[in-house]
């Protein structure tokens, strides 16, 4: 069977699987997504299945009715993975490397073992056991903690500077790690497929809202010098290598005051951090996706211009259905794209889209990007 023929089950509907689906669509490779209902791919995959990724049943029926199945978010079925490999459904990531990434304490084992810079850790197996540590003068402020599995978005992450924070801290199995002395958060996206190719896009500077732990603001290329690009794209590619990983790996890192780079922690699947490349560069993290779990060459990852690229997030004060005020101003501009995903109802700081500000000079971006900030407002 061509590969082209073959069927693509994505696991997870949400504004990843949507624009996955929509590169798809280029190569008319059909796409089979499941999620609740009325996610935003619901519209837009060739067909949608309403049900739980969490759940063996759901997601065992549903890979059953693919050829190549992927992924838009970690947090799905892992037994079901395993026993669809088992069965030769072809998983990718596959299902081991998902494990280790779903467990932050295993990734960071992962990398203490492959000599791969972190912050330095220790794990523990509850507040109990911090609170004694604390206690017994072995664990000093200030520390984060890092819930080993089940956090997304900066949920699931507590930096406890003195005691006055110990209340934050929270009671489950956890990665205690040095707080890093960040200069810049930075990612890159590297892609692998079967046949061993490996390709990285350009780093990215990624900066963050206060409130809410979400990355606000991005840009590419990031604001560093050519030696921490090539050395943060080395180690990315170093890690989907020996993750044994086909499709993307996004790799966060934190390059700190000192000089030195750590790895944060990595994504199997499209990220946030790559969503300017559908505007910016010769390929898009989805279409390298695709082609990286579906065994095709990786397309060419070379930056076209510099892009910023903006998070729309649910105003502060407003809940209820979605109005997004500024719209046709912001479209009136050359080189700005907004993308809405889709999502009927805001709420405060939720992802409601992203926009990606594309222009010959970094500066002639940055006064876009703050007319836009301005103008493009979801409120309800
Ligand atoms: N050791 C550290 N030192 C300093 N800041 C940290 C550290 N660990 C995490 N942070 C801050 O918290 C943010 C969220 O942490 P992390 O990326 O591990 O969590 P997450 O919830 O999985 O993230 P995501 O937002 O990528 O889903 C980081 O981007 C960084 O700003
Ligand atoms: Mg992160």
């Amino acid at each position: 069977m061509s590969n082209l023929n073959k069927k693509l089950g994505i696991l997870g509907g949400g504004q990843l699987g949507k624009m996955l689906c929509q590169a798809a669509s280029i190569w008319s490779i059909k796409t089979l997504v499941m999620d609740k209902s009325d996610y935003p791919a619901s519209d837009i995959a060739s067909e949608y299945f309403v049900g739980d990724i969490n759940s063996e049943a759901d997601v065992l029926n549903f890979g059953r009715k693919v050829d190549v199945l992927t992924i838009e978010i970690e947090h799905v079925n892992l037994a079901a993975l395993f026993q669809l490999e088992l069965e030769g459904v072809e998983i990718h990531p596959k299902p081991s490397a998902l494990k280790l990434i779903k467990d932050k304490g295993f990734q960071k084992q992962f990398y203490k073992k492959n000599n791969i810079e972190t912050a330095p850790f220790e794990l523990f197996e509850s507040k109990e056991a911090i609170s004694q540590a604390i206690h017994y003068g072995v664990l000093n402020f200030p520390f984060v903690q890092k819930t080993r599995s089940g956090g997304y978005d900066g949920k699931g992450v507590s930096v406890i500077k003195s005691e006055a924070d110990l209340s934050l801290i929270m009671d489950a199995p956890s990665v205690i790690e040095q707080l890093a002395n960040i200069e810049m958060e930075i990612a890159v996206i590297a892609a692998r497929n079967k046949s061993g190719e490996i390709k990285c896009f350009d780093t990215v500077g990624m900066e963050f809202h206060g409130d809410a732990n979400l990355v606000e603001e991005l840009i590419c290329p990031a604001n560093i010098s050519l030696k921490i690009d090539e050395k943060a794209k080395q180690i990315a590619a170093e890690i989907i290598e020996k993750m044994d990983i086909c499709g993307l790996l996004a790799v966060e890192f934190f390059y700190n005051k000192d000089g030195s780079l750590w790895v944060n922690e990595v994504a199997p699947r499209p990220h946030n951090s790559g969503h300017h490349t559908i505007e910016n560069a010769y390929t898009s993290q989805y279409q390298q996706h695709i082609r990286g779990v579906m065994d095709f060459p990786l397309g060419d990852t070379t930056t076209r211009c510099p892009a910023m690229l903006l998070n729309l997030l649910g105003s502060e004060g407003y809940s209820g259905d979605a109005i997004y005020q500024g719209f046709e101003e912001v479209v009136a501009i050359k080189g700005v794209f907004p993308h809405l995903y889709g999502k009927k109802e805001t709420k405060p700081f939720r992802k409601m889209g992203h926009i990606t500000i594309i222009g010959e000079q970094m500066a002639d971006i940055q006064q876009k990007a703050a007319l836009v900030k301005k103008k493009l407002k979801v409120v309800a």
